[in-house]
């Protein structure tokens, strides 16, 4: 259920005395990147790997996207592990795939067709209001929406005018979330906060706030085309201001980073850190998403070589 109808009114109070300590986050963000990943057993890795597939948006974003490379992409995230390494670990009738696909505005009706023909229900997101800088008319970034929501996305991922939050103009960044969450009718509201151009740790805090007081469903860190991406600080901070927004009302949101997360083992430091900041009650694809493009590929690899012994060759596991 989308949480438009459990949006909570706009109380700066709970913004206007945060001040991040920044040396703390950053402490955190090292003890929990250097921490040896435990030697597991490799069926135990593999289950965690399998668990880090069914968090991904799957995602294109380019400019020569087509109907038929969204195609591709639908059944990747229809099949995204191949049948004989899921029977290997006895998972193939678990009805493994991934959280979502996540596309451009005009991809839309390309993979809704596509996942229809294949009898299968994953969600299609859209990026919209003029991904990824947002330097478009209000009226055509609210047009994008409704567009695609009309073409069938039930996820809609939109970034914000960065401006305002490097100006301190909350109440017009409300505002402008509150329309975007208006114009999403009951399809899932993702903030796009786009972390690598706020400025300061107290500024992504206070934008991830906003964000969640104006309906958002989730808050995601970049568009991937920043050149600075999901980083661990970044997430520790969006993720204290989801729990404090839990404490505060009640409301679980989701977090989704996004942007430069690549690899296997990358992912499951991902997992431990909601773990450890929100619990395990966070780690479903309801609370949780990875937007990533080519991280499947290598936890493909990766079970491979633990079901197998030996490393893919590339033709072992053609990429979509
Ligand atoms: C973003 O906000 C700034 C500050 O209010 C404004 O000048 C600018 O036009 C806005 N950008 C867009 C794309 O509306
Ligand atoms: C951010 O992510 C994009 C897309 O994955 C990638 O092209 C870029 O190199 C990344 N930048 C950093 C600093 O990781």
């Amino acid at each position: 259920v989308s949480k438009s109808a459990v949006l909570s009114s706009l109380d700066l109070s709970w913004i206007s005395k945060i001040q991040v300590n920044q040396p703390a986050v950053l402490r955190r963000a090292e003890q929990i990147q250097a921490r040896r990943t435990v030697k597991k057993e490799w069926q135990t890795q593999a289950a965690w790997l399998l668990k880090a597939v069914t968090f991904i948006d799957l995602t294109t974003l380019s400019g020569d996207d087509t109907p038929s490379s969204v195609q591709r992409l639908c059944y990747k995230a229809r099949y995204p592990i191949r049948e004989d390494l899921l029977k290997a670990l006895n998972m193939h009738d678990k009805g493994i795939t991934t959280a979502a696909v996540c596309v451009y505005p005009a991809r839309v009706g390309d993979a809704v067709k596509a996942l229809k023909a294949a009898a299968c229900n994953i969600p299609v997101a859209s990026v919209a209001t003029g991904f990824p800088a947002g330097q478009t008319h209000l009226k055509t970034r609210l047009e994008e929406i409704r567009l695609a929501v009309e073409d069938g996305a039930t996820e809609i991922d939109v970034v914000i005018n960065r401006t305002l939050v490097l100006t301190g103009q909350w109440e017009a960044l409300y505002d402008e979330i509150r329309q975007f969450r208006k114009a999403c009718g009951e399809a899932h509201l993702k903030t796009i906060l786009a972390t690598g151009e706020l400025g300061s740790l107290t500024n992504v805090y206070k934008a991830s706030m906003i964000a969640m007081m104006a309906g958002s469903d989730f808050i995601k860190t970049s568009t991937g085309k920043e050149t600075i991406n999901a980083t661990f600080p970044v997430a520790i901070v969006m993720l204290r201001a989801i729990r404090d927004f839990f404490w505060k009302t009640g409301n679980k949101i989701g977090f989704k980073p996004a942007g430069g997360i690549r690899s296997a083992k990358n992912s499951l430091a991902w997992l431990s850190l909601i773990k450890e900041e929100l619990g395990d009650e966070w780690l479903k694809p309801e609370l949780f998403r990875i937007g990533a493009s080519t991280l499947l590929s290598d936890i493909e690899r990766q079970i491979y070589h633990q079901v197998t012994g030996r490393y893919a060759a590339y033709h072992d596991l053609p990429v979509s």
